[in-house]
């Protein structure tokens, strides 16, 4: 056995109520003066976390808007200087804790981030900021929030769609880590566990908002996926994705939904042990298929042709898909990439049946 893993470097507070616990992590930090950062369709809902700290809340930025533009990170760089707050504390999906991010890089001063979805990006160091219409990303240890509260009763808010679509985000971040460039088994034993909880949370999520049984199993995983990201990084799936969002315009979550199960497919003969593990934690002996069809169940989209994606551009996206993507365990082939793109295209249920 061979493996480097850098410590886990942020302090993780997970548990039902745990956003009552904000006050004493601020304190923690040797903070006093805090700013919130969220949505404005957050701000009523988090009324009551601003009531209860009282003096240590010195102001709130909900003006977060999705993909973190750059004159709103500007604007919130600003307030915080203004209200010469000491620490952030960023409430909400990616976009607001990506907001953080960059606040942090520049001020020096400590976040603590609450997230209240699946997307995992409260315990990595990347972020992404838009400048004239193109996303620039960042990785910055500096970025990465001190301290996550993860409180299940935090995420009962999030619809069915956004649930169901999230956590197949944060499924995905798990389906990688299982092939990564570098094995690392650390990494593996959380995907597992990630992908366990996943399965077991999401769809009662999906079907009942307030079941925080099931809200604390899938946010359990989403930790877990978020945190193997940065452990060992994306392959084909996470890049076909990003090629979807950046030239297509397909939501993150919506493309991760439909191409999951198809990348899985893809990298199927070229990874047993991966597919093996998969398999178990989904109790399946066909890992590709019960990713479709637990996304089906779900009610997520299943295939990219009602995303609006064009026939006409599959050529050119599986181009760009070569060209991003850095590291995969199967080669990357235009023709075999292509028919994987056409099929997830088409919403075909793909297989990928585990060897006797
Ligand atoms: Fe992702």
């Amino acid at each position: 056995m061979d493996f480097t893993i850098n410590p886990l470097a942020n302090r993780i507070v997970f548990g039902l109520g745990a956003t009552a616990k904000l006050s004493a992590e601020i304190d923690a930090l040797g903070g006093s003066r805090a700013m919130i950062v969220c949505t404005a369709g957050a701000a009523g809902r988090i009324a009551p976390i601003v009531e209860a700290l009282g003096s240590a809340c010195v102001g709130v930025f909900a003006e977060v808007q999705p993909h973190c533009p750059e004159e709103v990170v500007l604007a919130a760089i600003e307030r915080f200087r203004s209200l010469d707050a000491d620490c952030l504390v960023s409430i909400g999906g990616g976009s607001s804790i990506d907001t953080g991010k960059p606040l942090a890089v520049e001020t020096g001063k400590p976040t603590i981030a609450v997230p209240t979805t699946y997307s995992g990006s409260e315990v990595t160091p990347l972020y992404g900021i838009v400048i004239s219409d193109r996303k620039k990303g960042h990785r910055d240890d500096r970025a990465l929030p001190r301290t996550v509260i993860y409180d299940p009763e935090m995420t009962t808010g999030l619809s069915p769609y956004a649930t169901a679509i999230s956590g197949m985000n944060s499924l995905a971040h798990c389906v990688e880590a299982l092939y990564p460039a570098t094995p690392n088994p650390i990494a593996t034993l959380f995907a597992e566990a990630g992908i366990r909880a996943l399965v077991a949370g999401l769809p009662a999520s999906v079907a009942t908002s307030g079941d925080l049984q099931a809200r604390t199993q899938a946010l359990y995983g989403a930790y877990l996926g978020g945190t193997v990201v940065t452990l060992v990084g994306i392959a084909l799936h996470h890049r076909t994705c990003h090629v979807l969002g950046g030239s297509y315009g397909i939501s993150h979550g919506d493309a991760n939904a439909v191409i999951l199960p198809h990348a899985t497919a893809y990298n199927a003969p070229a990874t047993p042990a991966a597919m093996a593990i998969l398999g178990q934690a989904m109790g399946s002996d066909d890992p590709a298929a019960a990713l479709y069809d637990l996304a089906q169940s779900m009610g997520t989209p299943t295939d990219l042709k009602s995303l609006g994606m064009k026939e006409s551009d599959l050529d050119a996206a599986t181009e760009q898909a070569i060209e991003v993507t850095a590291y995969n365990p199967r080669p990357l082939e235009f023709g075999p990439l292509r028919e994987m793109l056409q099929n997830a295209y088409e919403g075909n249920r793909p297989t990928s049946p585990l060897a006797a």
